[in-house]
């Protein structure tokens, strides 16, 4: 059964049955310190603009407006792993015996969670860190643009868990020539490194969510790494991008978060995939 829940995720995890779901994804609260909220943006033509688009046109980005409380949240925690442990020790249980946990996050923070889950899930079933590479908005002139997120792969046993590669979209050959036409035609599956682009801030993906992941990503994951008929959770849903992946994968799914708006925005998106009666509080 398709549940939204709206709460403290914590609370929420407590009550629910150890070793009862097959896949969780969750992408927390980064820590970066702002309060995340949804932008307007309009791109202009400016001759001393960052950004270079058609025929080579050079063009700047202008914040019209950035929606105060609305789809915002606050991340900025002083203790930040201190608020993640309880959860994740409560993730780890209510894992099945050969499920699969994907903790999504960036730079500012990997280390720290990753050197936490390896302390609950144990070194051995660590299984990749993923790096998810885009290239979109601003480039800095003092340094790399940090364009990528790093997602961690950990699984309750090393050695038992599902990875349906045959299932997996496949991506071009960057030298084609190399290989038959064959080959070349089909494509191949990917590395570790997946390109995707963020969701587009003018395209139907769009729920107006601050921080919404793209669909794209999330359906490589719920269906290599859970079967159908599989229950899929994510505790900090936000505009419930696993739910539609789950859902459309025909896996069921336990979409949690504590803020309304997400629930608003949970409730609307996955309208098609609900009964009335399965939003709890
Ligand atoms: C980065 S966003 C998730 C975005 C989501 N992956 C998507 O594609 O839309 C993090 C979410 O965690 C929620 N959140 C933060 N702390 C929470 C808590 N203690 N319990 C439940 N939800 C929480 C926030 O409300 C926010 O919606």
């Amino acid at each position: 059964m398709n549940r939204i829940v709206h709460g403290d995720n914590l609370n929420v995890l407590r009550k629910m049955k150890s070793g009862s779901v097959e896949l969780i994804y969750i992408d927390p609260p980064f820590n970066t310190g702002k309060r995340q909220a949804r932008k307007q943006m309009k791109t202009v033509r400016d001759e001393a603009g960052d950004r270079i688009g058609f025929g080579g046109q050079r063009y700047r980005t202008e914040v019209l407006k950035v929606q105060a409380g609305g789809t915002g949240y606050g991340d900025q925690f002083g203790d930040f792993l201190g608020f993640l442990r309880p959860r994740m020790e409560a993730a780890y249980r209510v894992l099945s015996p050969t499920g699969s946990f994907f903790f999504h996050i960036d730079y500012r923070e990997v280390h720290y969670c990753k050197v936490m889950l390896d302390e609950i899930f144990g070194r051995e079933c660590f299984q990749n860190e993923i790096i998810w590479a885009y290239d979109y908005g601003a480039r800095s002139k003092k340094r790399w643009p940090a364009k990528h997120d790093n997602i961690l792969w950990y699984t309750k046993d090393a050695e038992r868990y599902t990875f349906n590669l045959e299932e997996c979209d496949r991506i071009p050959y960057m030298a084609p020539g190399l290989v038959g036409a064959k080959k070349a035609a089909r494509g191949k599956t990917p590395t570790d490194v997946w390109w995707h682009t963020i969701v587009s801030p003018t395209g139907k993906e769009k729920t107006g969510y601050a921080t919404q992941k793209p669909l794209g990503v999330l359906e490589r994951i719920v269906k290599i790494h859970s079967n159908p008929g599989e229950k899929v959770l994510d505790f900090f849903a936000g505009s419930g991008t696993t739910g539609e992946a789950a859902a459309k994968h025909g896996r069921s799914f336990v979409m949690v978060d504590e803020s309304e708006d997400a629930i608003r925005v949970m409730k609307q998106r996955l309208a098609n995939w609900l009964g009335h009666r399965r939003i709890k509080r």
